[in-house]
């Protein structure tokens, strides 16, 4: 950085305004000093003196006293209107204001197309989401989960493989298939079972499987229950898996997982979550 540019016209200005500024106080501090010397006093004495030390009669500037009144009255209002005991927070105000927003979103946007969704999730999916999924949401070569296969009977192959964690469940984490004593050949099938029967997918590459998978099923079922539906919120509820329902659940919990942390996303509103869960999973589906 160059200090002394000329050329540059606010280093000017500054500088200009830095010499008067030093020139004016020059001139009244001299001027104040002449007149402490020359000065001579022109009130009365009072008639009270301490050790000889006295006091001058010198009536109370005017506005000295209007200000002075006036903070008193001030005070009074900040006290009892103001702040403290009416507890006013900037932070409360605006609390209040993204609601009163929100409300207004709410009634603009209640009635959206699927179509319509998608695109607006699309849309917060590239601000909010891009950063670590990847603009394409291929998860950018294991930064983040492939939500392009993740919500799919691919994906629910993947998780029994290598297990999943993190979205602090009170039933705690699922281990991999090795850990659960599943035979490899059995994970095509319970993936089957539970994308056609079970979860919002409804549907399976490999219906000959179901049957098999359906047996297997048994092992996930100790966690997720029988019907899938996790008993009651210790586990994830897998009839949701495959729809924008269970990734509202990870915007709400947050994931600490393997590949790494995703946060909370407590900014977006409830129509934008869906939003986002809509494009998410239409991706999986090959919308
Ligand atoms: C020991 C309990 C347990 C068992 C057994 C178990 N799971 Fe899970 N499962 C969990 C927990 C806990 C989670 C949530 C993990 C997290 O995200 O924090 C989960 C998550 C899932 C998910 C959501 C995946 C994701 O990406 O978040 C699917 C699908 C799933 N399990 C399927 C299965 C299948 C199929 C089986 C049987 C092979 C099974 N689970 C066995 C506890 C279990
Ligand atoms: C700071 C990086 C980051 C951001 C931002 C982020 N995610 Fe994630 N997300 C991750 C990581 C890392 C994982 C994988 C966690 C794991 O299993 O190790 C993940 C996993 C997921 C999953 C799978 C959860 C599961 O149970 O396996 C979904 C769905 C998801 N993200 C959706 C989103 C959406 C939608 C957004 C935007 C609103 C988003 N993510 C923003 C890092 C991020």
């Amino acid at each position: 950085m160059q200090w002394l540019n000329l050329e540059d016209n606010i280093n000017l200005l500054s500088l200009i305004g830095a010499v008067l500024i030093v020139l004016i106080t020059l001139v009244i501090v001299s001027r104040m000093f002449k007149k402490m010397k020359e000065k001579k006093e022109e009130a009365n004495l009072s008639e009270h003196q301490w050790d000889e030390i006295g006091e001058y009669k010198n009536p109370i500037p005017t506005g000295w006293a209007v200000v002075f009144f006036l903070a008193i009255v001030w005070a009074i209002w900040y006290f009892l209107w103001g702040y403290p005991l009416k507890s006013f927070s900037s932070i409360g105000q605006y609390n209040e204001e993204v609601k009163a927003y929100n409300v207004k979103f709410e009634e603009k946007f209640k009635n959206l197309s699927s179509k319509d969704k998608i695109a607006m999730g699309q849309n917060i999916f590239l601000v909010q989401c891009s950063a670590c999924h990847g603009i394409t949401a291929d998860g950018i070569n294991g930064k983040a989960q492939n939500l392009n296969i993740w919500g799919s009977e691919q994906g629910i192959i993947d998780v029994i493989k290598h297990g999943s964690k993190g979205m602090n469940f009170p039933g705690g984490e699922m281990p991999a298939a090795a850990d659960l004593g599943i035979a490899q050949e059995d994970i095509p099938a319970i993936a089957a079972y539970v994308a056609k029967d079970i979860s919002a997918i409804k549907k399976t590459k490999d219906e000959g499987l179901v049957e098999k998978g359906k047996q297997a099923y048994a092992t996930c079922a100790s966690c997720h229950g029988e019907d899938g539906k996790g008993q009651d919120g210790m586990f994830p509820d897998l009839t949701k898996y495959g729809s924008a329902a269970f990734v509202v659940d990870v915007l709400h919990s947050g994931k600490k997982g393997f590949i790494g942390t995703m946060p909370v996303f407590s900014t977006l509103n409830d129509i934008q979550k869906e939003a986002v869960g809509e494009y998410v999973i239409s991706l999986s589906r090959g919308e």
